[in-house]
């Protein structure tokens, strides 16, 4: 039965960056009033969870991912009354509520960093990672931060230096002192307490570095126009064996509630990936699978990486699936607006939980940033080599017209130039939009048993062609996925086969017994019968 899942297993998770979804105060930035005036568009597309990227007050030097105090609300973005009613909105609405924890690092402007600094005998000097200076001066060793130069900064006052996996302003907390895991556990009990549904655990493979500080190997595959962070291989920064140990002491904590979640993210490759489940499951519900964002676009290679992925999954462990999201560039960018469509349907019909991002339910684009607009620190970092994030970040686009419906304000990133076609408005009013296409997909996963938790099982298909099927019960469905722009034909395997939802065209009932033909980008969902 599917009433055997959790609602985190059944269910469509989708982000929203909160400074970009919807502005209600007219200052350019979204705020947490504008995201519960338009939890209705959630409603109405059919999503089960919201999950927010930080709201909690900070310096914005990583747009929220430098936070100075765990239990607040950035002014920005409202206060804790705003926080209460959107969180009473969302679950009067039937929607969860996911917030984003950043247990990594803090803000430098947060308290227990200006303690830390301010003495080498400060009680919490040992909260963050504090070093003395190579023997013959200079940082203590080789370890670079992700947006640019090195990962050590020396503090005059007390001569030594501190590690930081990102900017400076974002200094990395000492996860192996107790009083640092006690502290931030009171913090997840804090907003449980309130009654949040879960947590995406931000960086949650950086948790522990190396107690021996040894130096990163030298990456053999970098090259020019890779991030400078790429030099290294993080073997000593990232991904260390006692990080489990934490996560398993976080998910404890989770479990003192019902029915929450958490969900890590970890840019590692599926056989790493997948140990952040834990021993016997103990570890987060949901390890954030990226793959789909780094892998070629074409049929074999996704074909490849569903079969690698499936296989390293431990027994019980529950898939998941991400096309987009705040750091990376939109999927309507990388593989255009057609294959889009496909990549939806691939989304919202594999076996796992997917996590849609704001935006991509009406195809937006990245947005091109004019070089005195650039906000974000990884493209100031590594300039000119189009790691910068603004292009994906920029204004829900919810109606035509100054603004986009979004502000009444200066938007803090510019709005598409598309904007007038491609948004909420006018895409609810046409069969063929792709708001029209996720609403229909949404709604049929909802209603399916066999789409949300039925057994998926990939078939052998030749080109362009990615086929598999779903199973529940007695039902059954059949996805072919063209990935090509040319006509495409497949068998398909103990037919009849009756369409349901093309993303090309309007085929639904068609019978399909023998060779299926396939319009070029053409994804195919089929019934059996
Ligand atoms: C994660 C976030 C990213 C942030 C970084 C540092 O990767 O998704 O936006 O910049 O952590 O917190």
């Amino acid at each position: 039965m599917s009433d055997d899942y959790r609602w985190w297993q059944k269910g469509v998770v989708y982000q929203v960056y909160p400074r970009s979804f919807m502005d209600a105060g007219g200052d350019g930035i979204g705020d947490l009033p504008g995201i519960a005036a338009r939890l209705d568009h959630l409603v109405r597309l059919g999503v089960d969870a919201v999950w927010l990227s930080p709201i909690y007050p900070s310096p914005m030097a990583d747009f929220g991912y430098d936070i100075s105090d765990y239990r607040g609300i950035h002014p920005l973005f409202g206060d804790m009354a705003d926080f209460d009613a959107l969180l009473e909105k969302a679950h009067g609405l039937g929607l969860k509520l996911i917030l984003d924890f950043v247990p990594n690092h803090s803000s430098d402007r947060h308290p227990w960093f200006l303690e830390s600094r301010s003495s080498r005998d400060n009680p919490k000097r040992d909260w963050y990672i504090w070093h003395d200076p190579a023997p013959g001066g200079g940082p203590p060793n080789n370890w670079l931060a992700s947006f640019g130069g090195g990962a050590w900064t020396f503090d005059e006052a007390t001569g030594q230096y501190y590690y930081h996996a990102f900017l400076p302003e974002q200094p990395d907390l000492n996860w192996r002192n107790p009083e640092v895991r006690a502290a931030m556990f009171d913090v997840l009990r804090f907003w449980l307490d309130k009654g949040v549904d879960g947590f995406r655990v931000d960086v949650i493979w950086h948790l522990i570095k190396d107690d021996r500080f040894r130096d990163n190997p030298p990456n053999p595959d970098w090259h020019e126009g890779m991030r400078g962070y790429d030099r290294h291989v993080h073997r000593y920064t990232t991904d260390r064996p006692e990080v489990h140990e934490v996560v398993r002491a976080m998910r404890r904590v989770v479990d003192e509630y019902d029915d929450r979640v958490l969900i890590g993210e970890i840019y590692l490759p599926v056989g790493r990936l997948v140990t952040y489940y834990g021993e016997d499951l103990s570890g987060v519900q949901l390890p954030f699978n990226f793959h789909l964002l780094l892998t070629a676009w074409n049929a074999p290679d996704v074909a490849d990486l569903i079969r690698d992925y499936e296989a390293a999954l431990p027994p019980g462990g529950w898939p998941n699936w991400v096309l987009g999201n705040h750091d990376n560039h939109r999927i309507a960018s990388r593989v255009g607006r057609s294959q889009a469509r496909v990549a939806a349907m691939l989304l919202l019909t594999l076996r796992g939980t997917p996590t849609l991002y704001y935006g991509d339910e009406i195809g937006m684009r990245d947005v091109p940033i004019p070089p005195d607009r650039v906000q974000d620190p990884s493209e100031k970092g590594d300039p000119g080599i189009g790691v910068g994030r603004d292009p994906c970040r920029t204004p829900m686009q919810w109606e035509g017209g100054e603004g986009a419906g979004f502000t009444t304000g200066e938007p803090w990133l510019p709005i598409a130039a598309d904007a007038d076609r491609v948004n909420v408005a006018v895409e609810a009013g046409r069969p063929r939009s792709m708001l029209t296409l996720h609403k229909a997909l949404l709604a049929l996963r909802r209603r399916e048993p066999a789409l949300h938790v039925g057994a998926g099982s990939l078939l052998e298909t030749e080109g362009p062609i990615l086929a598999y099927t779903r199973a529940h019960g007695e039902s059954r469905f059949l996805v072919v996925l063209n990935f090509g722009p040319d006509p495409a034909a497949f068998d398909p395997p103990d037919g009849p086969w009756t369409t349901v939802l093309s993303t090309a065209l309007d085929r639904a009932g068609e019978t399909i017994d023998g060779r299926l033909a396939l319009r070029p980008d053409e994804g195919l969902l089929l019934r059996a019968g």
